[in-house]
């Protein structure tokens, strides 16, 4: 706990109006490589139910066994209706009583998801919650700049899917600091495109709620395919991550060097929902799970485990042209 705490510090410290927007993070790491590992995990909260808890638990166990520097949320982390407030009860019973392994208890940097837009979006966005729980470090969009090797650009992607404006149905969502729509994503990707032409980190790695590409559920989504999808390749991204399909996939772009990662399955999963795209599918698992980013100069390697904290599927950047699907449950290197 002391640890995390000091990095906290470290990071609030940091925090300061640089050049660019976008608030900006940094993250050092105490590996003497000055390598970085970490978890993704994304649309989870649910008070421990739909395997939530088992997820917790494999990644306390592999968190420990890859001593992670942190975790990110790719959001939708508190189900269904985001927070009530800062005192909603839903805060500890799904986050903090749930992530209780010493591993975790490391800063957790999370994105907002369509359901947290839902809530208080604003009590969720609160630094109030860190009086009961110092990990919790969840902004809109921001950037974190972790062990001198990448930049991790945090994007709010639920505001540019349109239909939650035009059809939001029984649902109310919160866009208090965001309306309208159409100014918010400009100037967002006006930032965004600022800071990703400032970083010189060898690794550029996007973070969001919703898929840019995916076999699942909800698809592609096109709103990201047309707004953000050109900064990120102007800018030579080289992963674009997020939640909100839950699931585990790995796809790969026919026309640009960017891959694609989903980390949505950490409670709710098992859809039943196939659906190809035109980009090249690498991997594709509809159950709970987690990932795992190991980055260092040379090479970023990631891993999708499942609740039982099996390997289901290795990836490295090193091997882009012969990818090693791990098909062998017990392998677990
Ligand atoms: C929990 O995980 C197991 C193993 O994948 C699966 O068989 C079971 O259906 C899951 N439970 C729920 C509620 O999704």
């Amino acid at each position: 706990m002391a640890a995390a705490l000091a990095l906290l510090a470290v990071a609030a410290l940091c925090c300061g109006p640089a050049a660019a927007a976008l608030p900006r993070l940094e993250h050092y790491t105490a590996k003497n490589d000055g390598s970085l590992s970490l978890l993704v995990v994304g649309d989870w909260g649910r008070q421990g139910t739909h395997n939530q808890s088992r997820v917790a638990e494999q990644m306390g166990r592999i968190g420990e066994k890859l001593d992670i520097d942190f975790v990110i949320s790719t959001g939708d982390n508190f189900y269904d209706n985001g927070l009530k407030g800062v005192n909603d009860r839903a805060f500890e019973e799904s986050f903090t009583a749930i992530y209780t392994a010493q591993s975790l208890q490391k800063p957790w940097y999370l994105v907002l998801g369509n359901h947290d837009y839902r809530g208080d979006v604003l009590a969720q966005l609160s630094p109030v919650l860190r009086k009961t729980d110092s990990r919790f470090i969840c902004m809109r969009s921001f950037i974190v700049q972790a062990a001198e090797i990448v930049d991790f650009f945090f994007v709010d992607t639920t505001p540019f899917e349109k239909k939650y404006w035009t059809h939001p149905g029984k649902h109310h969502y919160d866009w208090r600091g965001v309306a309208p729509r159409g100014k918010y994503i400009a100037n967002l990707l006006k930032d965004l495109d600022e800071a990703m032409k400032q970083s010189t980190a060898r690794w550029k790695i996007v973070v969001g709620h919703h898929t840019m590409r995916s076999v699942s559920d909800h698809g592609d989504t096109k709103e990201l395919l047309k707004l953000l999808l050109p900064v990120l390749e102007e800018n030579g991204a080289d992963f674009y991550i997020n939640g909100h399909d839950h699931c585990l996939e790995h796809i790969s772009s026919r026309d640009s060097p960017i891959q694609y990662f989903t980390s949505g399955g950490g409670s709710k999963a098992w859809r039943g929902v196939f659906q190809p795209n035109k980009d090249k599918l690498r991997f594709f698992y509809d159950g709970q799970g987690f990932m795992s980013l190991q980055l260092n100069q040379d090479q970023a390697q990631f891993i999708f485990y499942d609740v039982s904290g099996n390997i289901l599927y290795k990836w490295s950047s090193s091997n882009t042209g012969h990818p090693q699907p791990s098909t062998n449950l017990d392998d677990e290197e």
